[in-house]
C-alpha cells in the first residue's frame, strides 16, 4: 500500500484521525499562513463576515449560502493551490483536508468521523440513499405527503427501477390546529408490519412545519423493540433545514439516517452536504457511484476487497470534485461552533417569533406556519390576501427585500430570518407588508 493510501486506510477506519493526522493538518495549515479564526462578538459583527449586499434584507438565505469569510478565505487558499500545481496540491491535501473535514462534521453532530458520507447537496444525498437501501420483497417505504421534490422523486425513481412499494400517508389534517400528538399518532397508524423504511423531512420548506422527530423517533423505537433486526424500522430524516438551526447531537436524535446539505443553514460552501448514518444502519445502504476513497482505491489497485472498509467510504461518491469548496467545509462548522449551537437556535426562533407575531397580528395575511416553536424553526409561510404569492415576493424585492414562494404544488410565500438579520429589518418587513393590502 502506498503512503497516501496506508494513511488513508486509518484515517478511514478511525485509527488515526485524532492526533497523527490532525497534528500535521495543523503544522501544515500554519504554514500555510491561515488567518486568525472567526471570534464571535455580536449579531451586528457576524454580518460583517458576509459579502450579501447591503441594500437588501435577506430574508432567503437559507436558500443557497452566501460564504462567511472563514469559509470564503479557505476557498480562496485551496483554488488557488489547485490552479498552481493541480496534482500536488492535491496529494499533498486530499487526504489531510478531507479527515479536517470529517472531523469538524462529526464534532459538530456528536458523531464518530466515520459514520459520515460526505455528497454534493442534500439530494444527491436522498438519492443516493434511498436509490440503494435494503428492502425485501414484501418491506415498503413509507413516506409522507409533506415532502420535498428531492425526496418523493428518489423515492419514486427507486420504485420504477426496482418496483419497491412506497406509501405516502398525510401526518396531519390541517396546519391551523396540527400538534405533536397528532403526528405521531398519524405516524404509528400509518407503519404496518410491511414498514422497513421511513422517509421524512424534519422542516418542511412547503410550510415552515418542524416534525416532533424526537417523539416520531420514540414511537419507533417503541415498535422496533417487538420486530428482527433485518425488519426493523429505519428512520431516515431530510434534516437540511435543521442542520445550523436545531440544537441537536445525532446520538441522541434517535434516528438512523440523516441527510442535509451544507450549503444553506450552515453556511458550508455551495455544493457540499452530507449524509450521516448509525453505525447499525450503515450496513443496510449500498452505494450507486464508485468512491474515490483513496484506501477503497488502494485496495483495489492490490486486487484486494474493500468490503471491509466503513460504509460510509463507499457512500462518498467519486470521482473528483469542486475540492475547494469540499475541502473548506472545516470552516462552516467552525464557524457555528464559535457562536454557539444553542445561542443559534435561540437567535432563529426569536426573529422569527417576531416575524410571525406580526404577521398573525394583520387582517389581510393568513400565517400558515404554527406560532409554536416546537412546531416550527426557521422558515415562515404565509398569504396576503388578494396577492398571489409570486406577487407578494415581487412587490417586497421592489422594497428591498428578499423573499421567496414555496417550491410546491400549494404555493405561499416564505420569509426565513437567519442569523445574519436583525430584529430592526423585521420590523421593516412587518411594516412593508402591513403596507401590502390588494387595491
Ligand atoms: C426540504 C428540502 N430538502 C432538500 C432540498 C434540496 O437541497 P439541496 O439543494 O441541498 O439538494 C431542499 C431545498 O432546496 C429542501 O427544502
Amino acid at each position: 500500500m502506498s503512503d497516501i493510501g496506508r494513511r488513508g486506510f486509518l484515517v478511514r477506519t478511525g485509527l488515526a484521525l485524532s492526533a497523527a493526522v490532525l497534528a500535521s493538518a495543523a503544522s501544515r495549515t500554519m504554514a500555510n499562513q491561515q488567518p486568525l479564526p472567526y471570534r464571535f462578538t455580536n449579531w451586528e459583527n457576524l454580518r460583517t463576515q458576509f459579502p450579501l449586499s447591503p441594500q437588501l434584507i435577506h430574508l432567503a438565505a437559507f436558500f443557497l449560502a452566501s460564504h462567511p469569510t472563514p469559509v470564503r478565505d479557505a476557498i480562496d487558499r485551496h483554488r488557488a493551490g489547485l490552479d498552481a500545481d493541480p496534482i500536488g496540491y492535491w496529494f499533498e491535501h486530499e487526504e489531510k483536508q478531507e479527515a479536517k473535514v470529517l472531523l469538524a462534521a462529526a464534532e459538530y453532530l456528536g458523531a464518530s468521523p466515520t459514520d459520515i458520507a460526505l455528497t454534493d447537496s442534500t439530494t444527491m444525498g436522498l438519492g443516493l440513499l434511498y436509490g440503494g437501501l435494503k428492502l425485501g420483497n414484501e418491506q415498503e417505504i413509507l413516506t409522507t405527503t409533506h415532502d420535498h421534490y428531492s425526496t418523493e422523486t428518489a423515492l419514486r425513481l427507486r420504485a420504477e427501477r426496482t418496483g419497491a412499494m412506497v406509501r405516502p400517508i398525510h401526518l396531519y389534517r390541517s396546519l391551523k390546529t396540527v400538534s405533536r400528538d397528532e403526528i405521531v399518532e398519524s405516524l404509528r397508524k400509518g407503519i404496518t408490519p410491511m414498514t422497513r423504511i421511513l422517509a421524512v423531512t424534519w422542516v418542511h420548506s412547503s410550510t415552515g412545519l418542524k416534525l416532533p422527530i424526537h417523539e416520531m423517533a420514540q414511537a419507533i423505537q417503541t415498535i422496533n423493540r417487538s420486530r428482527d433486526e433485518r425488519d426493523r424500522i429505519i428512520f431516515c430524516v431530510d434534516g437540511v433545514h435543521a442542520l445550523g438551526v436545531e440544537d441537536f447531537r445525532v446520538d441522541e436524535l434517535v434516528c438512523d439516517f440523516l441527510i442535509a446539505g451544507t450549503h444553506k443553514w450552515m453556511f458550508g460552501p455551495r455544493g457540499t452536504g452530507l449524509v450521516w448514518g448509525h453505525p447499525k444502519a450503515w450496513p443496510i445502504a449500498r452505494a450507486t457511484i464508485p468512491t474515490f476513497g483513496s484506501q477503497a482505491y488502494d485496495l483495489w489497485m492490490e486486487n484486494r476487497s474493500s468490503k471491509d472498509l466503513p460504509p460510509s467510504v463507499h457512500m462518498t461518491p467519486g470521482g473528483f470534485h469542486s475540492f475547494e469548496h469540499r475541502w473548506a467545509l472545516d470552516e462552516a462548522f467552525l464557524f457555528h461552533k464559535t457562536i454557539g449551537k444553542s445561542k443559534v437556535t435561540q437567535r432563529i426562533y426569536e426573529l422569527n417569533q417576531q416575524l410571525k407575531q406580526g404577521l398573525a397580528a394583520m387582517p389581510h395575511v393568513t400565517l400558515h406556519t404554527p406560532m409554536t416553536q416546537d412546531l416550527s424553526a426557521g422558515i415562515v409561510c404565509f398569504e396576503v390576501a388578494g396577492l398571489a404569492p409570486r406577487q407578494v415576493v415581487e412587490k417586497l424585492r421592489q422594497r428591498n427585500i428578499v423573499a421567496s414562494v414555496t417550491p410546491y404544488a400549494t404555493k405561499y410565500a416564505r420569509l426565513a430570518p437567519s442569523l445574519i438579520n436583525s430584529a430592526e429589518e423585521i420590523d421593516t418587513t412587518l411594516r412593508a407588508i402591513n403596507e401590502l393590502r390588494a387595491a
